[in-house]
């Protein structure tokens, strides 16, 4: 018999593909984790905002995600705290209900030549950008096997999306803490996903490369900085966080459905060793 091939709209409303998702970004006070929030919540999810600092910040997001007509509340945990952790879901739960989707964003670096890192900076990254990581992916799936799949919610039990980086495979002197997390993140996310796929979980993730954010404003602040920052990017220039935001949402709605276990790098070619375009 002929196989036929069937254009399939996956959403009733193409324009809110998220529509009545309840979704946790970590970290989205700021930078990718901004931009992500405010993106899940134009594609109509309902959304916590997690902060550690500057609380102002997180309700300035959570009110433009309430002027679009969606929910949102601000929840300030440190992602490497079990407890903290623990206190952010229960109280989403009692807000929304719910998760259907995790943005696992929050993340830091604490940059040193490597004979001179502490033993401090060394767990402060780890601590946050990967086993904060691990803790919010093990409550968010909780969730997601004790509710399901809700087939007017989406055609999974839950979304996970890790925020890695470029350094998931460049390595990176001077940051091997950063480089380690993301690479710790990369088997997080793809031991995940192959763990969980038969209980309808998917786990991706995207690895941004130079994005203008607070965490690298060293790299892009002064135009001789930028210069010898875009010698590495191939599209000849920074990423801004709405670049990361579109592939998350894309990531978290079921236009997406059979990706699962993979990292999609939005990096303007940085991963394409531009080097090697005239050297080698
Ligand atoms: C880092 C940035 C850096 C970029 C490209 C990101 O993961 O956080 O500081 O500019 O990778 O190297």
């Amino acid at each position: 018999m002929r196989q036929r091939l069937i254009i399939v709209n996956t959403s009733p409303d193409p324009l809110k593909p998220l529509r009545n998702q309840k979704a946790l970004v970590t970290g989205a006070n700021s930078g990718i984790g901004e931009a992500c929030a405010l993106a899940l919540g134009e594609a109509g999810a309902d959304v916590v905002v997690n902060y550690v600092s500057r609380p102002e910040e997180a309700d300035r997001v959570v009110e433009i995600i309430k002027q679009s007509g969606r929910r949102a509340l601000a929840f300030q945990a440190d992602v490497s705290r079990e407890d903290q952790v623990q206190a952010m879901f229960a109280r989403m739960r009692e807000e929304f209900g719910t998760i259907d989707i995790l943005v696992n964003n929050a993340g830091l670096q604490r940059d040193a030549r490597f004979q001179e890192m502490s033993l401090e900076q060394w767990n402060t990254v780890i601590g946050i950008n990967l086993t904060g990581q691990f803790l919010c992916a093990r409550e968010a799936v909780r969730e997601f096997l004790r509710r399901g799949v809700v087939p007017d919610v989406s055609s999974a039990a839950g979304k996970i999306i890790c925020m890695s980086s470029v350094h998931e495979v460049i390595p990176w002197g001077g940051h091997v803490n950063y480089a380690a997390s993301k690479g710790g993140v990369m088997q997080l996310m793809k031991s995940m996903a192959q763990e969980l796929a038969p209980k309808k979980i998917r786990v991706n993730s995207i690895a941004p490369g130079a994005i203008k954010t607070p965490i690298n404003r060293a790299a892009w602040e002064t135009p001789q900085a930028e210069g010898e920052l875009l010698k590495l990017i191939p599209e000849g220039r920074v990423g801004v966080p709405g670049d990361i935001a579109r592939a998350a949402v894309w990531l978290a709605s079921d236009a997406s459905d059979y990706v699962t276990g993979t990292t999609i790098f939005v990096d303007g070619g940085m991963t394409l060793y531009p080097g090697f375009a005239t050297g080698g």
